[in-house]
C-alpha cells in the first residue's frame, strides 16, 4: 500500500479540486471513493491523505517553503504538501514517500519535486508559533486561547488533527458521541413532561431521530428545505415518524405554548469540530462569529414562547468560543424570562451557566450546551 501510486494519483485528484474549485472536501472524497474501484484499505489510505493534507497544509507550507525559490504551479505544491504528508506525520519510509509521489508530477518538474521532498525528509522542523505546528489561521489559536486558557486550547487543536469516526448509536445511526448527549439531554426526565418537542434547526436529523427512536413526538424543523430532505431520509431508514415543517427558526410558523421540550441546535462557527471538518478551519472567518451569536440569540428567543410554562429549552452549539455560548446565554436570560437549569451531569464540564465538552475530553467533538425552564 505505501507504494502505490494509484491511491496517491486519487489523493491527488481531490485535494486539487478541493484546492482550485474550494469544494467541499467530504463532497468530493466520497464520489470519488466510490467510483475508484480500491479495497477498504487503500480507501482509508486516500482518505487520510485528502484530510490529513486539507488539516495540515500550513504546516506542510511551512516545512517546504525554505526550499522554493519560484512561485509554484498549484498542483506541484499539492504534490509537494502528499509528500511531506507522507514523511512528516504519516512516518511512511522516506524512498516509498519520496519516489512515488515525485511520480506523480509531469515530467518538466520530476526534478524539482524529488530535489526538496528529499530536504524534507531530513529536516526536523522548529515551530515558530502553535499556529504554524498545528496548521491553524492565526486567528483561531488567539481565540481558543484567550476563551479557553493556553493549556486547554493547546489540547483542543492538537485533539482536532486526530481523526476520529463518529459511533454508531444503538438504532445504527452515526454520530458523535457529543451529539448523543445532547440528545439524551433533551430527553431526560424530569417535570417537564413527555409532551411535544420541538427541534427548530434539525438538518441533518441526528438529534431529533434519536429523540423520535425513544418514542418522543418530534416535529424537526429548518430552514433548509434541501437539508430537510437529510432528517427525511434518516427517519425513513431509522422507521422513525418525523413531521418535517421548513422554517426559519427566527419566524416560527407554530402556535405558542404547546411544546414540553424545544431544541435549538444553532448554526455556529464550529470551532469544535475541526477535526470532522477537515477544511473548515480555512473557511470560517472570525468576522462571522458575531453575526453567528447573534442569529443564536434570536433564535433562542423565537423558540423560548413555543413552551408550556415549566418547559425545557435546550441550547447547543458544536463551537467552543464564548460569545456564542456564554455571551449568547448571558444576553438571552437578561432579556426573556428563563430559569436555569444547572448544573449539567457529568461528563460536561462547568462552561458558564451551562456546560462544554472540549475535543480531548472524550477524543469526540467539541460541543456547548446551555438548558432552561421556561417561566
Ligand atoms: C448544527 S446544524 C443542526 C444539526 C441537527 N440538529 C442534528 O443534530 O443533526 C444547524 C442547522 O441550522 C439550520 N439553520 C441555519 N439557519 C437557520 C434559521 N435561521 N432557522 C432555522 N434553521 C436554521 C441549518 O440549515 C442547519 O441544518
Amino acid at each position: 500500500m505505501t507504494e502505490n501510486i494509484h491511491t496517491r494519483r486519487l489523493a491527488l485528484s481531490v485535494l486539487s479540486r478541493i484546492e482550485k474549485d474550494s469544494a467541499f472536501a467530504n463532497l468530493v472524497l466520497r464520489p470519488a471513493l466510490d467510483a475508484s474501484g480500491l479495497d477498504e484499505r487503500d480507501k482509508a489510505f486516500v482518505t487520510e491523505l485528502v484530510y490529513g493534507v486539507t488539516r495540515m497544509r500550513r504546516s506542510c507550507d511551512f516545512l517546504i517553503d525554505p526550499f522554493i525559490k519560484k512561485k509554484l504551479h498549484p498542483d506541484i505544491r499539492t504534490i509537494l504538501r502528499l509528500g511531506t504528508y507522507q514523511l512528516h506525520w504519516m512516518k511512511i519510509p522516506d524512498h516509498a514517500a519520496v519516489s512515488v509521489t515525485v511520480s506523480l508530477a509531469p515530467r518538466w518538474a520530476r526534478g524539482l519535486c524529488n530535489a526538496v521532498l528529499r530536504k524534507v525528509a531530513i529536516q526536523t522542523p522548529v515551530w515558530p508559533t502553535k499556529a504554524i505546528e498545528y496548521s491553524y489561521p492565526d486567528w483561531i489559536v488567539k481565540r481558543l486561547e484567550a476563551d479557553l486558557g493556553e493549556n486547554a486550547a493547546e489540547e483542543a487543536l492538537k485533539s482536532m488533527n486526530m481523526a476520529k469516526p463518529a459511533v454508531h448509536r444503538e438504532d445504527g445511526y452515526y454520530q458523535d458521541v457529543t451529539s448523543q448527549l445532547v440528545s439524551d439531554l433533551l430527553t431526560q426526565e424530569g417535570s417537564w413532561g413527555n409532551g411535544l418537542i420541538f427541534d427548530i434547526c434539525a438538518a441533518p436529523g441526528g438529534k431529533a431521530t434519536a429523540a423520535a427512536s425513544k418514542g418522543h413526538p418530534v416535529v424537526a424543523a429548518d430552514l433548509s428545505v434541501k437539508r430537510l430532505q437529510l432528517v427525511k431520509s434518516n427517519s425513513l431508514k431509522l422507521q422513525v415518524k418525523l413531521p418535517l415543517v421548513a422554517s426559519n427558526g427566527t419566524k416560527l410558523p407554530f402556535r405558542k405554548g404547546q411544546a414540553t421540550r424545544v431544541l435549538v441546535d444553532a448554526p455556529c462557527s464550529g470551532l469544535g469540530v475541526l477535526r470532522r471538518r477537515a477544511d473548515a478551519r480555512w473557511r470560517i472567518k472570525e468576522g462571522d462569529i458575531d453575526d453567528l451569536a447573534d442569529l443564536q440569540l434570536e433564535l433562542l428567543c423565537s423558540a423560548l414562547p413555543l413552551l408550556k410554562p415549566g418547559g425545557l429549552l435546550i441550547y447547543s452549539v458544536c463551537t467552543l468560543t464564548d460569545s456564542e455560548t456564554i455571551g449568547v446565554d448571558e444576553r438571552f436570560r437578561r432579556r426573556m424570562k428563563v430559569e436555569q437549569v444547572s448544573p449539567l451531569p457529568d461528563p460536561w464540564r462547568k462552561h458558564g451557566e451551562g456546560g462544554m465538552i472540549l475535543p480531548q475530553d472524550l477524543d469526540s467533538e467539541g460541543m456547548s450546551v446551555f438548558c432552561y425552564k421556561a417561566k
